[in-house]
């Protein structure tokens, strides 16, 4: 469908197209490719490019990271989990939103930016495989739903870990890992300090700010500046990156304060 040359599209002065226009060409362009798809994975697909379209990615992150979607064959997944838990989903595109504010502000390469984007995408995939009830709890978890709670960065990893694409094995780092954290308290596996790559380190951040900011049934949204605050005591706490945190507070407005 789409290579990773796209030198017929409008481009900027670093040979990047940029401009929302051309995201949304992009996008109605990969729209138009949809017709065969069974509904519920045809709107899945759109919702994806909208967010991605609204989202800081540039035009050629979009066309990758789709690309990378459509050829891992994970768009279907995608629909499942939009399909059991619509929450859950949503979450997964509004951390995408906010992992690329971080990617774009941290110097990371270009040519990383659309493997992070699946992966943000695709972070919490593995909740697919939890009982909607669980998912939907309002009450204080008890120990045994936590832990079954946290299975789920792993079975996200297994339900996806055989697909050869170009960069997956980025994306694999980024679903199993994104619950890690710096001073070795998180998990699947306790990995600490530089053990966690500094791709998964924006997607923990963008995970913690869009769930933090998000209404949930055991409380209301908080405001993105008492998120921020949070956010700021936890890097104080040693278990996300301050210079990561730093990043999104750049592309958000937001300074550290008092949470
Ligand atoms: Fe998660």
């Amino acid at each position: 469908m789409f290579g990773r040359d796209f030198s017929g599209a409008e481009t900027s002065e670093v040979g990047v197209p940029q401009s929302l226009v051309a995201k949304r060409r992009a996008a109605l362009d990969t729209a138009s490719t949809f017709s065969g798809m069974a509904f519920p994975e045809r709107r899945t697909a759109l919702l994806v490019l909208a967010g991605l379209v609204r989202s800081e990615c540039d035009v050629s992150t979009l066309h990758e990271a789709y690309q990378d979607l459509a050829d891992a064959k994970v768009i279907p997944l995608l629909a499942a989990l939009r399909h059991h838990c619509p929450s859950t989903f949503r979450h997964c595109v509004r951390t995408m939103k906010f992992v690329m504010i971080i990617v774009r502000r941290l110097g990371i390469s270009r040519q990383e930016h659309a493997s992070i984007c699946v992966g943000a995408l695709l972070h919490d995939i593995g909740k697919l495989s939890l009982p909607i009830d669980l998912l939907r709890l309002s009450r204080e978890l008890k120990p045994a739903e936590v832990e079954k709670i946290r299975q789920h960065s792993e079975a996200g990893y297994e339900s996806i870990c055989d697909k050869r694409v170009f960069g997956w094995n980025a994306v694999l780092d980024i679903v199993r890992h994104h619950h890690e954290r710096l001073d070795g308290s998180g998990y699947p596996l306790g990995l600490a300090a530089n053990q966690i790559s500094l791709r998964t380190r924006c997607v923990s951040v963008g995970d913690v700010f869009g769930a933090l900011t998000e209404h949930r049934p055991y409380r209301a949204a908080l405001s993105a500046e008492k998120a921020f605050g949070i956010l700021s005591d936890l890097v104080a706490a040693g278990k996300l990156d301050g210079g990561v945190v730093s990043a999104l507070g750049a592309g958000l407005g937001l300074a550290a304060g008092p949470s």
